[in-house]
């Protein structure tokens, strides 16, 4: 059979983000802070915070990748499973010929698997913000699936981008975010980017989703704070950042890690306190925190069915099918846009 044709699509994929500045039209978006900017704007706030986004320089993506392979962390080992054992209904449900779009991309493991399952793949798209990481993701996976189009696409995907690739009218195009990534967004700002997800997406195309269920605290502190320390290092990073790169005057060290359960909003709270009393100093802007004085840094949302269920349906994607692993604690969900 004769490979449907990819040509340029006369009009690009448009993507409208997350951005708050929604005044701001697309072709415009406003511009990125800096990470200095976004810095003292956080530690200016109550509470003090830094934004989870500057975990993943080099370093941090090396402790990441460590953090998904200790016993404690759960999330990484059990997407991968599941998605293995549920790759052959995923790819039945999605069809021949399909086009895979992947913001945010991360390790190649998982589009592996679905590469590997689905009919007669045309292209997969890695949307991501670093160039370097993506290229040698897309040359591993250029020389495996020889007979699949792998481009990478440098963007922010939670600001407003365009996606110009070569597409096929053929097959579905699917927006693919695994990791549960999606966690680390607010609830709103989650529902808010598979809004985004969903905007260019024709009635035929799907959004897959993993995502972390809520389970006992008693397997989800010790995911966000490993025995050997590494979530630790990895959340401390961010002040050896500041230290490093902003020249900063702050010892990373006297912060120790805080992760606690919050049932009440369903997700594990990240934060780092002082020990004793301590200051970070930034050029002439001074930062005094107190002993035990939170420094935020990041959330990690779990979901009920019901309540993804939810945010899917308030940003116009339905839930198709939903497979969870035998545990029950994470699930993938195919969703489809609403009528
Ligand atoms: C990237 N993200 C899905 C991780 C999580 O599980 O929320 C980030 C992380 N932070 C500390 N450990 C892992």
């Amino acid at each position: 059979m004769n490979a449907p044709k990819l040509r340029f699509a006369p009009t690009p994929l448009l993507f409208p983000g997350i951005s708050s500045d929604a005044a701001a039209p697309a072709a415009q978006p406003a511009k990125p802070r800096s990470f200095r900017e976004d810095l003292l704007i956080g530690l200016s706030g109550t509470p003090k915070s830094i934004p989870c986004k500057y975990l993943y320089d080099r370093r941090g993506s090396e402790l990441f990748d460590e953090i998904c392979e200790l016993p404690e962390y759960y999330p990484t080992r059990t997407e991968l499973a599941l998605t293995r054992d549920r790759a052959g209904c995923i790819a039945q449900a999605i069809g021949p010929n399909a086009t895979l779009i992947e913001p945010g991309a991360g390790s190649t493991t998982k589009i592996r698997l679905l590469l590997e399952a689905l009919e007669d793949p045309l292209a997969y798209l890695p949307v991501d913000i670093s160039g370097a990481h993506l290229r040698d993701a897309v040359e591993d996976l250029s020389a495996r699936f020889t007979s699949t189009w792998v481009h990478a696409v440098e963007a922010d995907f939670t600001r407003p981008f365009e996606l110009r690739a070569p597409l096929s009218e053929a097959g579905a195009r699917v927006i693919y975010f695994p990791g549960s990534t999606i966690g680390n967004f607010e609830p709103a700002q989650a529902q808010r980017l598979l809004a985004s997800f969903a905007a260019p997406l024709r009635p035929q195309d799907f959004v897959l989703l993993g995502w972390d269920r809520i389970k006992s605290p008693d397997v989800l502190v010790p995911a966000y704070a490993d025995a050997r320390g590494v979530t630790e290092a990895f959340i401390r990073n961010l002040l050896v950042r500041v230290r490093d790169e902003l020249g900063a005057n702050v010892d990373p060290e006297a912060f120790a890690l805080d992760t606690r359960w919050q049932p009440e909003h369903e997700r594990i709270r990240i934060s780092l306190r002082p020990r004793e009393a301590q200051t970070i100093q930034i050029g002439d802007r001074r930062f005094d925190f107190e002993a035990g004085e939170e420094l935020f840094v990041e959330h990690s949302h779990k979901y009920s069915d019901a309540r993804m269920r939810g945010i899917a349906e308030a940003a116009g994607l339905r839930e198709l099918r939903t497979w969870h692993d035998p545990r029950g604690w994470f699930a993938l969900s195919l969703l489809g846009p609403m009528g």
